[in-house]
């Protein structure tokens, strides 16, 4: 595969930042790019100026887009202000412009038929599922979220977002919101209720991976967007490398930026850890000798 096709390179204007819970709800008039981003891909954005160090761009998951209204396209970014890019990037004022390309990546599969869709998300991994459960719902899809953190800050949950959805669950960690405990504590009781027949997810990647255990447990389809690090997220780089079983069964170290971020969540080597499982295509070649077993 190759980079997303539709992908451009645009100078692009701040509307608005506003701070909610612990997260920067952001705005950017973004022209044409609009137009052909889907639920599941991302934006890859220049940080820290013409003369930063930062020469990296950082990766931010499309919460909406939007193609109409008085500024013609805008793309809307939940970020989490965690490191010196991301956090220079929840500085930027109206008007303010960044460098941004995009969409990147691939995204949500959406179903043809009407079907009944579970939404998991992880601190800022519910951006991109509210964009999502809004295309479900115009395919006449039943919608349940449900929404986790390690507190109720950290749960991004607009007032908005609840009406594109059937049912809302959240969950915290200590027990500040929603039923204390993890996403996964409430899945298999909420697949019984809904006769869940998909599960998109989103979030930190050990929190996938425990989604795609209950997911094959109850012969669910699972879709997950990763997140891996990603140091250029247009496929030269290869640091964003995951393992991904392919139609035949071969496992390959697989680009997350353009083969993902959404992958069948099945055909994810789990537990690697950004190692190279034995059996992986090339590994001989590489002379790859972990020991590490990926069914234990
Ligand atoms: C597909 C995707 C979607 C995302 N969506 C969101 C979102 O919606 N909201 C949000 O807040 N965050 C999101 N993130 C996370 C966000 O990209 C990071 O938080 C951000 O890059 C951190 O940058 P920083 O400068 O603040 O942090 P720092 O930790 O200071 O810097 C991170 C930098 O280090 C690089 N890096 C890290 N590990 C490696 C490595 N192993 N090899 C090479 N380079 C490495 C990264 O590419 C990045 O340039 C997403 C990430 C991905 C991959
Ligand atoms: S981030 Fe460089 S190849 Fe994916």
């Amino acid at each position: 595969m190759n980079i997303n096709p539709r992908a451009i390179q645009k100078s692009v204007e701040v509307l608005s930042n506003k701070k909610v819970g612990s997260y920067h709800h952001m705005v950017f008039s973004v022209g044409e790019m609009a137009l052909h981003a889907k639920p599941g891909n991302f934006v890859a954005i220049s940080v820290g100026g013409n003369s930063s160090a930062m020469v990296l761009r950082r990766a931010f998951a499309i919460y909406r887009a939007s193609d109409r209204g008085n500024f013609g396209g805008t793309i809307e970014l939940v970020v989490a202000a965690h490191g010196s890019g991301s956090r220079w990037l929840s500085e930027r004022a109206i008007h303010d412009r960044v460098d941004m390309v995009g969409p990147l990546g691939t995204s949500f599969g959406i179903p043809t038929e009407p079907v009944s869709a579970l939404l998991v998300g992880g601190g800022y991994g519910s951006a991109p599922l509210f964009g999502l459960a809004e295309v479900l719902k115009q395919r006449g899809c039943r919608v349940d979220i449900v929404l986790g953190a390690s507190n109720a800050n950290k749960i991004y949950a607009p007032l908005e977002g609840k009406r594109s959805v059937n049912t809302m669950t959240l969950t915290t960690e200590d027990g500040g919101a929603g039923v204390k405990g993890k996403v996964t504590d409430v899945l298999p009781q909420l697949i019984e209720k809904h006769n869940t027949e998909i599960i998109y997810s989103c979030g930190p990647m050990a929190m996938l991976e425990a989604v795609d255990k209950i997911s094959q447990h109850f012969e669910v389809l699972h879709q997950c967007a990763v997140e891996e690090s990603m140091a250029c997220g247009i496929g030269v780089c290869m640091t964003c490398v995951i393992p991904l079983k392919d139609e035949t069964g071969t496992i390959k170290m697989q680009r997350s930026c353009i083969e993902g971020p959404v992958v069948d969540g099945s055909k994810v080597i789990w537990g690697s850890n950004r190692q190279i499982p034995p059996g992986t295509l090339g590994s001989q070649a590489l002379g790859v000798t972990s020991t590490w077993d990926p069914d234990s």
